[in-house]
């Protein structure tokens, strides 16, 4: 038996702190550092056509499907399916997330940590009169660096640390509630400044004028990988925020509301940053270091660009802190409720566990760079094992669990909060539920691990 069959269990306190936790946990890097070069990749507006129909036609049932998990568990990611799966191996699918929250934190951190370099590097001017080569160059010698990425990951963790420490109501949901809203403010400032640079309407129209012949089998699968990612899908993320989502909240409007601001934060990136792009003719396919090289290259070059560094650096770190809180609280109420652990001690030990993994991660870009297993650095193999195996196979497998395990009928008891609620769009869900999303995510699953060659 569990301690928190004694004590009670955690909660959000409020209707719009269930919704800023989860949106905040949604929206990340994967927000605005990712989707906007894996949209410049794939050749704009037709993949982000793909993108929307998967969010809807999979990413929302697989969400839904998680909430009702751990709503309906009261447990974390690994007691849920103990406790609604007694004497099987179901528990196995919390065992894959809570190892993809180490991985995935551990990679993650790394990028967050660059994020707070380039909040002092915008404070300090550090771009002012460079250009483009100069600008690449510097960060090089930062991320190639030992000490400072180091230093920042650290400082990076040690926020996420204190903040999982105070608990739910008092740490994520306070801070949540804060955080969203600042992060949509400056997002918005930010596409202002960008649709109204000279030239800037070639941006828009890549993003929102799709055109299907550069659409490629591949970047279909891309565009669902990304919809997992974004929307912090299969690692039981949703499960352990669910389970703190009160009986008497409507899971299917929560579901829609989360959903909605992670996407519409994902296309503001978009608009924020592919009309700068095409104003100041730099490659849309320029990949990850779109953020880290070009933008600062853009910032400098417009009116007020010391003041949109600055806030769009603080915006991306804001971003990764919500998403990086929800990943170590997946570890930490597993630690708390199946290993009796304090919360203090749980995230401690977790914490440190995951730094240590995220130095290796750290380094893989300078002196650990020719450190190599199955000829990938640290960095990548975490990256890879998670994003591409471990999220795509814990999806998979929650969908099947909630379709062909737990059932319609206690299903629509947890989505209908024991019928009290009419749960309209219910046999939608549960054919997706069943069908679209298990052979869907099965195909990117057999795509990342190159089983599937297209
Ligand atoms: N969704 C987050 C982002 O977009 C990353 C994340 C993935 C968070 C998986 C939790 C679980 O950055």
């Amino acid at each position: 038996m569990s301690n928190s069959d004694f004590t009670p269990r955690e909660s959000f306190s409020s209707k719009f702190g269930v919704v800023a936790a989860a949106a905040g946990s949604a929206v990340g890097l994967g927000n605005i550092w990712r989707f906007p070069y894996v949209v410049g990749e794939n050749g704009g507006g037709a993949f982000l056509l793909v993108y929307l129909f998967f969010i809807v036609a999979i990413g929302m049932p697989v969400m839904l499907s998680e909430f009702v998990i751990g709503r309906k568990a009261q447990r974390n990611a690994i007691g849920s399916f103990k406790k609604l799966a007694p004497k099987t191996l179901w528990y196995f699918v919390g065992v894959i997330g809570v190892a993809a929250a180490f991985l995935i934190l551990a990679f993650y951190s790394t990028i967050a940590g660059w994020t707070l370099e380039y909040i002092v590097k915008a404070i300090s001017d550090s771009f002012a009169g460079k250009d483009m080569d100069e600008i690449a160059a510097l960060f090089d010698t930062f991320h190639t660096g030992t000490f400072w990425p180091l230093f920042w990951q650290i400082i990076f963790m040690s926020v996420t640390l204190v903040i999982v420490i105070a608990g739910v109501k008092n740490g994520i949901e306070k801070y949540t509630k804060i955080l969203m809203p600042v992060l949509v403010v400056i997002i918005i400032i930010l596409c202002i400044r960008s649709v109204t640079l000279p030239g800037a309407s070639e941006g828009l129209s890549f993003i929102f004028r799709p055109d299907f012949s550069g659409l490629t089998a591949g970047s279909i699968l891309s565009a669902l990988g990304q919809a997992f990612f974004s929307l912090s899908l299969g690692m039981g993320t949703l499960i352990t925020y669910g389970s703190y989502i009160s009986k008497k909240e409507k899971l299917g409007t929560t579901v829609v509301q989360v959903t909605a601001a992670d996407t519409i934060i994902a296309m503001l990136a978009g608009v924020a940053i592919f009309p700068a792009v095409f104003a100041f003719g730099i490659a849309p396919e320029a990949g990850p270091g779109l953020v880290f090289i070009t933008l600062p290259n853009i910032f400098q070059e417009i009116a007020g660009g010391y003041l949109f560094a600055l806030i769009f650096f603080i915006l991306l770190a804001i971003a990764a802190l919500t998403s990086s809180i929800s990943i170590l609280e997946v570890v930490v109420a597993y630690l708390k409720e199946e290993l009796y652990m304090t919360r203090k001690a749980a995230a401690l030990f977790a914490a440190i566990v995951i730094t240590i993994m995220g130095v290796l991660c750290t380094l893989s870009s300078g002196v650990m760079e020719d450190v190599k297993i199955f000829d990938s650095t640290f960095f990548e193999l975490m990256e890879f094992t998670a994003s591409d195996i471990l999220l795509p196979l814990g999806g998979l497998l929650i969908v099947l669990f909630i379709g062909w395990y737990l059932g319609s009928k206690k299903t629509r008891r947890e989505v209908s909060n024991e019928g009290s609620l009419r749960a309209r769009h219910f046999p939608v869900f549960m054919f997706l539920v069943r069908f679209v999303a298990p052979f869907a995510i099965a195909l990117v699953f057999l795509y990342g691990l190159g089983w599937l060659q297209i």
